[in-house]
């Protein structure tokens, strides 16, 4: 992967997990980086790990005047934007019979809706540097785990933005393409209560198998594909399956 100077990228979610990790692969090929997210701690800590590359700022995506707040930080930091990478995630999942309303709204408000509009609103700047928008699906879209409606139903409706979104901007020379992570550690089903740390990684220790490749995979892994994706620039409407081969559903016989 070549170094890209000149990129200015804005990663949301950036204080944690695979944000994180991409807001560190970036910044070391020499991107300048603007993360954020709601817990200021965290997002200080990956900015003073990155250092002057990495801007922060403390934003909640579901709230307009905080995302343009953030698109305007990020084009004065980065002078201009070349990538939007909507990282930003929840997860909830529960049985059917438990649905709450208001939780499967807040899910499709954070995982597609307010990816949507900051690209929206990020479009006139990556129009001028016919730059690309990175999402991020998940396997729940090929292997179903029990309880996960809510949150597979949101990565699904990612997939199929994201095709017609690269299908609208193609002809303003915008890209927008989709990874799709297999399990990797991170904070998500913690924050969203359904694990503690330690089960957190029990859990991923007995997911390991079923990846073909037998691990579970690490941020800096999704970060090599995001960063593919941001330079792949006759690559439009890509869904990249990231995810040690846990798709292919391997029966063993
Ligand atoms: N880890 C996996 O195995 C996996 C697999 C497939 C796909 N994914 C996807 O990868 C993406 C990153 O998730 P992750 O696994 O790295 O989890 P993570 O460590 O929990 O990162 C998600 C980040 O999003 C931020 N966030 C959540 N709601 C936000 C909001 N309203 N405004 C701003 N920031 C918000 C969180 O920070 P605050 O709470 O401080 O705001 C958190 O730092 C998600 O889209 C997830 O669905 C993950």
């Amino acid at each position: 992967m070549k170094s890209s100077n000149s990129n200015s990228v804005l990663i949301t979610g950036g204080g944690s997990g695979i944000g994180e990790g991409t807001a560190k692969y970036l910044a070391k090929q020499g991107s300048r980086v603007t993360i954020c997210g709601r817990s200021e701690d965290k997002l200080i800590r990956v900015s003073n790990e990155i250092g002057s590359s990495c801007h922060y700022v403390v934003a909640d995506i579901n709230k307009e005047n905080e995302r343009e707040r953030l698109l305007q930080e990020a084009v004065e930091h980065g002078k201009g934007l070349n990538a939007l990478i909507n990282s930003a995630g929840n997860m909830y999942r529960v049985p059917l019979e438990d649905l709450d309303e208001n939780s499967l709204m807040d899910i499709f408000k954070t995982n597609v809706i307010a990816g949507m509009m900051l690209s929206k609103e990020s479009l006139k700047h990556l129009k001028e540097s016919k730059g690309s928008i990175v999402f991020i699906s998940s396997v729940h879209t090929k292997r179903s785990f029990s309880g996960a409606s809510p949150y597979a139903a949101t990565k699904g409706a990612i997939e199929t933005l994201t095709q017609v979104m690269a299908s609208e901007l193609g002809e303003f020379g915008v890209r927008v393409n989709c990874v799709s992570p297999g399990a990797v550690i991170s904070e998500i089903n913690i924050r969203a209560g359904l694990f503690s740390k330690e089960e957190n990684l029990d859990r991923m220790s007995r997911l390991a198998p079923e990846h073909v490749l037998g691990r579970i995979g690490t941020a800096t892994e999704i970060a090599e594909a995001i960063a593919y994706l941001i330079e792949a620039k006759w690559t439009s409407g890509a869904i990249l399956r990231v995810d040690g081969g846990l798709s292919l559903g391997k029966i063993k016989d």
